[in-house]
């Protein structure tokens, strides 16, 4: 119908007509039927969490040792995180009640496997009550192998520079698949294994122009090294790009053959840190770092049963990063405050791929909740468009169930739909979260 056509249309309140775009008619009044407002059934509405940055006292792995060196990157030690380790079972029901009907989580390699070739199966048990909390609380479990931690001899041994990493990680995922295959509903493989490229365009500001996070990082993993008195020892993000890439790539598809061998109809995929690059000027590198960085694992994910798009913020590319225009909103991580990049993350994500996309991450740093609530806002509705174009999108997973260990920045960025006071481990529901609850209970925004 035309615009115009509408505005002079009216709309029968009592015994008076009032003009459409009149403010005391409801605004759903005037939109399209709340069906096309609907998102398709069964869609898949969650949060997210990681292994480390919530469960506490993860001693045997790299990031552990990384946060207690002498000289650390890390802000501060994860300590005893949320101990979600303990307290799964309440976070889970709170995750239920809110109106939820998923939960992604990663199961952490350093706990099942915590010496080379000792498999815990008290640790697998674990996750299998985890799993099993999720199916009595009518929530579909999405699960992470391995989302950026790694067990400490595998660190010590070179990572995924090692060339025998494939086989130790697929050897991994046979052995934890065979004991929780069946309760497991969608399986990645990785979180983000495109980041160590990523970080290659992420410009660190106040240092020299072709500095990027990705080169002190690598400046960083000599000092560990030599810290540790340990001359191979490598992690996800300090490893060699090129070859823990190369090594990364085998190991998602012998990881792939070996989880389905378990289970041969788990749907197994990876997820992508993406971020919404966008062109900016006429000598934009913009191509190239999409190649660079997305190319080889979305050629991957063409064979996979679906992709996780993990979205943030946008990036405008000229012959550099940019840094965010001067007006922007920042958030706490010092990006752009850009809910919009879902939409666009996700049409290239499909288009790319061909393969239906799971939202395995979306969110915003921030300590002002009304902020967050925007961001859901206007990040969903750019996903239903989407949708409505005939994107195959099957869920939406929001980054995170709780405030947590946000890495070399310690606690301080808060992502979570749930507050967590560190000393009591009191959980406090934010407006955010009973919004986005609403939504996942009546499937529809
Ligand atoms: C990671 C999470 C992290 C989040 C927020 C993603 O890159 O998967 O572990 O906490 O972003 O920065």
């Amino acid at each position: 119908m035309h615009k115009g056509a509408k505005l002079a249309l009216g709309v029968a309140v009592g015994n008076r007509m009032l003009a459409t775009n009149d403010p005391r008619i409801f605004p759903s009044y005037l939109e399209q039927p709340t069906a096309a407002k609907a998102f398709p059934a069964k869609f898949l509405w969650g949060a997210a969490t990681a292994a480390h940055q919530v469960e506490g006292n993860n001693i045997n792995s790299d990031n552990w040792l990384l946060e207690h060196l002498p000289k650390s990157m890390y802000k501060e030690p994860s300590g005893d995180a949320c101990d979600h380790y303990h307290l799964y079972e309440q976070d889970i029901q709170m995750l239920a009640d809110l109106g939820f009907n998923a939960y992604r989580f990663s199961i952490e390699w350093a706990r099942i496997e915590p010496e080379k070739d000792f498999f815990s199966r008290a640790e697998l048990d674990h996750y299998r009550r985890m799993l099993e909390a999720c199916h009595r609380r009518g929530l579909t479990p999405l699960v992470t192998y391995s989302h950026f931690t790694l067990p400490r001899w595998f660190a010590f041994q070179g990572a995924w520079e090692n060339a025998d990493s494939p086989d130790l990680f697929a050897r991994y995922c046979q052995r934890a698949t065979d004991h929780l295959g069946d309760l497991i509903s969608y399986g990645a493989t990785f979180n983000e294994p495109d980041l160590p490229y990523l970080f290659r365009w992420i410009a660190l500001p106040g240092t020299p122009p072709d500095s990027s996070l990705a080169t002190s990082l690598a400046a960083n993993k000599a000092e560990v090294r030599q810290q540790l008195n340990a001359p191979l020892f490598s992690a996800f993000l300090i490893g060699d790009g090129q070859k823990s890439r190369d090594n990364m790539m085998a190991a998602h598809t012998k990881a792939k053959s070996a989880i389905k061998s378990a289970k041969s109809n788990l749907p197994v995929g990876l997820t992508l840190a993406i971020e919404d690059d966008q062109p900016a000027g006429a000598n934009s590198r913009f191509a190239e770092k999409q190649a660079e960085v997305y190319g080889p694992w979305l050629n991957l994910a063409k064979h996979d049963d679906f992709i996780g798009v993990q979205t943030y913020t946008r990036q405008r590319i000229a012959s550099k990063t940019l840094p965010p225009p001067e007006n922007a909103e920042l958030t706490q991580m010092g990006y752009e405050f850009y809910p919009e990049s879902l939409e666009h993350t996700v049409r290239y994500a499909s288009q790319q791929t061909g393969v239906p996309v799971v939202v395995t991450e979306n969110g915003v740093g921030t300590e002002n909740d009304a902020r967050r609530v925007e961001y859901i806002q206007r990040a969903l509705t750019g996903l239903k468009r989407c949708i409505d174009d005939g994107v195959d999108v099957r869920g939406y997973i929001h980054w995170s169930l709780l405030d947590n260990f946000e890495w070399i920045y310690g606690y301080v960025p808060k992502f979570g739909l749930v507050a967590v006071d560190r000393q009591t481990q009191k959980r406090t529901v934010k407006p955010s979260a009973e919004m986005l609850g609403k939504i996942a209970k009546t499937n529809s925004l």
